[in-house]
């Protein structure tokens, strides 16, 4: 009988979880010719649980390493020195990681110091631009050049990797897993919001993290929603606050008890789709939101200067448009008011994927 293929699989924040979740799942189905290891990091605790209970995932490894307001040096020796014993443990043939987190970067570089290859899920994107969105452009970039497999999600990532050097025969565009995670969770969950909201009025879904946005632009993104609130008396807003503290402070600080402003805790992923669907217009730093809307029909409005996504862009259903107050307001005005603009942004064909990225991603892994 020939040797399976073992693969470590390490993912550490939201994001991640949600995007390699099918992808353990469809590995997990080749049991005969894989093995699969699961080594979560945990630089995010409880919205990685929220994912790793929806999806029934339990990792063979948990390092448990997020601390409260955690920094970018701690975090990377963390995750480089802790998966170092997993890896030399297990001996992979293979270590998946994805996209362009700390955990996703530091992961890779113990798989390359123990000569152990890399197969980059979300590899490929780039803003060209080192400090935006920071630290996540180095993450990816540092990964792509360390990786032996590139699973891009779209023509442009693998245009941006042919012209980085990456072996093109090592290349496979995939989709993005996060539109299999999308489409199975809508499918086999029920639309259940625990959310009050008021059934007459149209909700806008806010969500933002970044840490380029920490400081003016998220106040200027609560004082948008403020002015919004009061202009148009046929709004809600939701926003899902992030759990990190550079957020959560000044977000309850502006924007806690303003009327029809529903701040929430982080929400589980079946309930945020929920609230995705239900939702009129979207309002987002988020890279999987912006991936993920367009699938539902909704126009999203990006609160950012500079995006590795340009497909949505291109497609016409997502608005780059910072985070300036008064471009906020102007840009959601124009969609609650102009019918026009709001159904050609609503339509689009999402770029992103189809819901297959994952079994492209395993026939790759059951052919190395
Ligand atoms: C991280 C990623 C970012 C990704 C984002 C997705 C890095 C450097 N940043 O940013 O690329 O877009 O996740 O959400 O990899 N916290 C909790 N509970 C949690 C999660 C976070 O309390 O479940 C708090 C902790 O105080 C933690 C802080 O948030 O220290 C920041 O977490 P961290 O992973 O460092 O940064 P994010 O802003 O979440
Ligand atoms: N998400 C979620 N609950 C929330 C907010 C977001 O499940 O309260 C999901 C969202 O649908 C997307 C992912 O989390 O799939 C995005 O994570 P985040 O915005 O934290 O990170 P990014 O995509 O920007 O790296």
């Amino acid at each position: 009988m020939s040797k399976k293929t073992k693969v470590l699989t390490i993912f550490g924040t939201r994001p991640e979880a949600i995007k390699m979740a099918p992808l353990v799942k469809e590995i997990e189905k080749h049991s005969d010719k894989l093995e699969n290891v699961v080594c979560v990091t945990a630089q995010h605790r409880q919205i990685l649980d929220q994912v790793l209970d929806l999806f029934n995932i339990k990792p063979d490894y948990d390092l448990d390493i997020m601390k409260n307001n955690q920094n970018l040096w701690s975090l990377t020796s963390d995750v480089l020195l802790q998966t170092k014993e997993i890896i030399e443990k297990e001996q992979p043939d293979v270590v998946l990681v994805h996209g362009d987190t700390t955990t996703s970067m530091a992961a890779a570089l113990s798989a390359f110091y123990a000569k152990i290859p890399v197969g980059h899920v979300e590899a490929g994107l780039r803003t060209f631009d080192k400090y935006y969105p920071f630290p996540e452009e180095i993450n990816r970039v540092f990964t792509d050049s360390i990786s032996s497999y590139y699973f891009a999600p779209t023509d442009k990532a693998c245009e941006n990797l042919i012209k980085s050097n990456a072996d093109k025969s090592k290349i496979y565009k995939t989709g993005n897993t996060v539109i299999d995670a999308l489409l199975y969770t809508v499918n086999n969950n029920k639309d259940n919001l625990s959310l009050n909201l008021q059934p007459d009025l149209k909700t806008i879904l806010l969500t933002s993290h970044r840490r380029e946005n920490f400081g003016k632009p998220i106040r200027e993104i609560c004082f948008a929603v403020i002015e919004l609130i009061k202009n148009n008396k046929d709004i809600q807003f939701v926003y899902p606050v992030h759990p990190n503290p550079n957020v959560r402070k000044p977000v309850y600080e502006i924007l806690e008890g303003v009327e029809r402003v529903h701040l929430t805790e982080p929400m589980e992923y079946a309930e945020f789709c929920a609230l995705m669907k239900k939702s009129h217009i979207i309002l987002t730093d988020s890279g999987g939101v912006q991936e993920e809307a367009p699938s539902l029909g909704k126009p999203v409005i990006v609160l950012r200067d500079t995006t590795e996504r340009p497909e949505a862009i291109e497609a016409g259903t997502v608005k780059l448009v910072g985070t300036d107050k008064n471009k906020i307001i102007s840009h959601v005005q124009k969609l609650l008011s102009d019918k026009n603009e709001y159904k050609i942004m609503s339509e689009a064909i999402n770029p992103y994927g189809d819901g297959l990225a994952s079994k492209r991603i395993v026939d790759v892994l059951l052919n190395l």
